[in-house]
């Protein structure tokens, strides 16, 4: 297809990879396609260059344009991560406003427009990701900016009795409906956000499922983000992980991996152990949660809270049921490499997801991926997570109630060889068959598809 493809996120990874679903899947999608990432990068100049950066980068090009520290904390702290973080998040109560705030959300985003407006192409394609952008096509089309222009929603879709809380509501429709193309996780986000469509008065539901508001017309769609498999399973080395974990003698893995986010449900993923401990027979083996949760967005307070409850909760579970050869739970607050990661994952038994709100969850599909299939684990996933829409041959858990995931742990860690089989063979077809490629190309051609809105007034 003609023209060029122009991927736009707040990160991106300048050195090596980051953690993060989000990057991860666009430096899969972009090493295989070629084209042009846009990002974020902060500078300590007072006023931000109003040109791209240009940085090497190996199958594609890489932007970047500058956040002031000021930015930093008004943009990508305030609006994108104390106010549409929580309202996505279901957590309004942790929704931090003030008016700089928004006025930072639309300065850079205007910024943004401006910037790519200059370099775009007739026939290039933007493909803009995530919450920290909401508005950018509105901006573009402000500028009469005609391209395809569609957009990826990471998270989950506000509801539509949580939007109120989000300052501005009413010009959000107008940021949305100037996409081309809404891509959402699941099902259950692209109902939400028809519903918030049909709840506007001035917006219009059509029989093809996409939304008509003013002169524009926007396809909303859900596309479940994927995984790199042969990247997991190539790295997926239990000797690695046996080397570096040295585990007692018959003892068993329960693998947790996560941004330390409010979010994850980490406090009762916690919880849910120390209940398994409370219940468990003498008889069964010991098992150990290997916790990894790196920091992030630690200059947020709702952060650096969940922080002091995960160490206190740790020390007391730990000093609770500890044993001279035995610590229950190992909570590594540091990020880990993703080869590593894969090892880990392959050597552990079960595999414990709790979110309480997640747009999809790479790491259930990476645990998955990465298990022998000879002898596979289990993965325990909360229903709240995107990703259990696609995967009910997980065992799918509330992570609400700490007893019944504390069951399923158990449940797991018992199940016979048959059906964890079984229920590996369907969650590994699923795994393969909706992988990162298929996404990619399922937008992509989507939003070639997209009738052209030729008006670019919303
Ligand atoms: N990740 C990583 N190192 C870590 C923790 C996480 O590489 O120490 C990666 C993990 O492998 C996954 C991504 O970060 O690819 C997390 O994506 P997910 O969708 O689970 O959650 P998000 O962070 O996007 O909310
Ligand atoms: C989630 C979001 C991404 C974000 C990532 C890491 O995956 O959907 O947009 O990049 O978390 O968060 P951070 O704030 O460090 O970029």
């Amino acid at each position: 297809m003609a023209g060029r493809l122009i991927v736009i996120s707040n990160r991106i990874p300048l050195e090596g990879p980051g953690s993060g679903g989000l990057v991860v899947a666009l430096h899969e999608a972009l090493t295989d396609r070629g084209g042009i990432w846009i990002g974020a990068q902060e500078t300590d100049a007072d006023t931000a260059s109003e040109k791209f950066t240009r940085h090497e980068a190996p199958g594609y090009e890489k932007l970047t344009f500058e956040l002031t520290a000021k930015d930093q904390e008004e943009y990508y702290l305030g609006f994108s991560n104390s106010v549409l973080w929580p309202l996505c998040h279901r957590r309004t109560d942790l929704i931090d406003f003030e008016s700089r705030y928004a006025d930072g959300y639309e300065r850079v985003n205007r910024r943004l427009a401006h910037m790519l407006a200059e370099i775009l192409e007739p026939e290039d394609r933007v493909w803009v990701h995530d919450y920290h952008f909401f508005p950018l096509a509105c901006f573009l089309r402000e500028l009469g900016v005609k391209n395809r222009v569609g957009y990826f929603l990471h998270i989950p879709f506000p509801n539509g009795s949580d939007l109120p809380a989000l300052p501005h509501h009413e010009t959000f429709i107008d940021w949305i409906s100037s996409y081309d193309l809404i891509g959402l996780q699941t099902q259950r986000d692209v109902a939400v956000c028809l519903e918030f469509f049909r709840g506007h008065p001035k917006a219009e539901l059509l029989l093809d499922g996409s939304a008509k508001y003013g002169s524009r017309t926007t396809q909303v769609r859900s596309f479940p983000i994927g995984i790199d498999v042969d990247v997991m399973l190539q790295a997926a080395d239990a000797r690695r992980a046996d080397a570096t974990l040295r585990l007692g003698d018959g003892e068993r893995l329960i693998i947790g991996v996560d941004r330390l986010d409010y979010s994850k449900g980490l406090v009762n993923r916690l919880k849910a152990m120390e209940s398994w401990l409370q219940h468990r027979e003498p008889d069964e083996p010991r098992a150990t949660l290997l916790q990894i949760a790196p920091p992030s967005r630690e200059k947020v307070l709702a952060y650096r809270e969940i922080r002091d409850e995960m160490e206190l909760l740790t020390g007391k579970i730990n000093g609770e049921y500890s044993e001279i050869d035995w610590t229950p739970v190992r909570y590594i607050h540091k990020p880990v490499e993703r080869e590593l990661l894969a090892a880990l994952y392959r050597r552990a038994d079960v595999g414990l997801v709790t979110s309480l709100a997640d747009g999809m969850n790479l790491v259930a599909k990476e645990y998955v991926a990465s298990q022998d299939p000879e002898d596979p684990g289990v993965l325990v996933l909360s229903n709240f997570a995107g990703a259990a829409e696609q995967m009910p041959d997980a065992l799918i858990v509330n992570p609400y109630d700490v007893d019944e995931v504390g069951e399923a742990i158990s449940q797991a860690l018992r199940m016979p060889l048959d059906e964890r089989k079984a229920r590996y063979r369907e969650l590994m077809r699923g795994v393969q068959e909706q992988d990162i490629r298929w996404w990619t190309r399922a937008y992509l051609d989507a939003l070639a598809r997209c009738p052209v809105n030729l008006a670019t007034e919303t």
